[in-house]
């Protein structure tokens, strides 16, 4: 089975070879070859770039024999035509000169186009999807409402999400109206992606998890519902993804999505029945395993796949994203391990 296939059947539940996997964050600051390309170019350099976009999905498809790559960008930087004034400062993350904090700046937020605001990323799309020639999936993403409403409110990274819970709780019309934009540039993206080739789409919502799940299903799952039911009708597999979900994954799984992301903070197989066996499921290691010794991370890959039984639709990934210091080398082991996995009573 090629990798691609591999990929996109999982999504579907189909049965697979060998069970699929790729890692969030598999592009970045852990490779030497990434660090380099970083030396010269800043990350908005890089998302500009539709060259240099697609050679950063490439590095780590021929690094560590994913089935999938994800395209090299980030969910902020859609924010930017829209009004936001992001920078991306060394040693800080990203953070919004402008945040949001009153009704007047969510209503003078601007429509988002992306073939015009930004073509590099779905450029990018079009070269790698033609440079995998169908052997690796491609996954297009956008951010999710809550965690990107979260970056435009706070004006970057947060610990409690204080100036946007606030808002939420406050003025709930205000809030719904910027959940409606936040929607509606991410329906346009990631339509557009899929267009230029994307075969699969993530919703990273991944700070969703720090709210309480009426809170969730009351501000946040409207949007998310209403992404995946316009998105869905393009016809390629969609995955939702959020941290810290485990007491809320099977209000995640409310929106329609074919895939559910599951953080390490649950059992695999718990994980899987709140979201419902209808539905795949991806992750779900903690991406602190990667710093383990070989033998402790290959017990803990095994007992992921020992607790997914073989059944169709599991995609394996960590729970969250590669951390930057992490062993190259661990990251390419885990692939073989996944792959070399023989389920009991497999054929093989
Ligand atoms: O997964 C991939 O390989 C694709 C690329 C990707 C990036 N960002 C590139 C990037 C993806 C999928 C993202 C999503 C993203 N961006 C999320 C959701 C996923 C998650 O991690 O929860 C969030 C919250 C962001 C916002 C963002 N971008 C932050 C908080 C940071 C700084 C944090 C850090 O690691 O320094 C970024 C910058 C960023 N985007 C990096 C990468 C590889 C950091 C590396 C660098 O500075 O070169």
């Amino acid at each position: 089975m090629q990798k691609a296939e591999r990929f996109l059947a999982a999504c579907r539940r189909e049965p697979v070879d060998r069970t699929p996997v790729w890692f969030m964050r598999q592009a970045g600051r852990y490779q030497p070859e990434y660090r380099a390309i970083r030396e010269n170019h800043s990350i908005l350099e890089i998302i500009s770039s539709a060259e240099l976009s697609a050679e950063v999905t490439l590095l780590p498809v021929t690094q560590l024999g994913v089935d999938a790559a994800i395209i090299f960008a980030d969910i902020l930087p859609p924010l930017v035509p829209m009004g936001m004034d992001l920078e991306f400062a060394a040693g800080e993350g990203p953070v919004m000169h402008n945040p949001l904090r009153d009704r007047a700046s969510i209503e003078a937020l601007r429509g988002f186009d992306p073939a015009k605001h930004l073509k590099s990323t779905l450029d990018a799309i079009s070269i790698v999807r033609r440079q995998l020639n169908d052997e690796v999936a491609l996954i297009g993403f956008a951010g999710g409402p809550f965690t990107l409403a979260s970056y435009a409110i706070e004006g970057g990274s947060s610990r409690n999400y204080q100036h946007t819970k606030a808002l939420m709780y406050g003025d709930e019309p205000t809030w719904n109206l910027l959940m409606e934009k936040l929607a509606t540039m991410t329906i346009d993206y990631l339509k557009a992606q899929i267009q230029a080739g994307a075969q699969c789409v993530q919703v990273f919502d991944s700070w969703a998890g720090s709210l309480a799940p009426d809170d969730y299903r009351r501000y946040v799952l409207p949007a998310t519902k209403r992404i995946f039911d316009e998105v869905n009708a393009e016809g390629v597999p969609t995955i939702l993804f959020g941290t810290n979900t485990a007491g809320m994954l099977d209000l995640v799984a409310e929106a329609d999505t074919s895939v559910v992301g599951v953080d390490w903070r649950i059992p695999l197989d718990r994980g899987w029945d709140l979201v419902g066996h209808d539905r795949a499921v991806q992750g779900n290691l903690d991406p602190l395993v990667l710093f383990a010794p070989r033998n402790e991370i290959e017990t803990r890959v095994n007992a992921i796949l020992e607790l997914a039984d073989g059944r169709p639709g599991h995609i394996f990934n960590l729970g969250h994203g590669i951390l930057p210091q992490t062993p190259v080398e661990n990251v390419q082991a885990v692939v073989e391990m996944v792959h070399n996995y023989q389920f009991e009573g497999s054929l093989e």
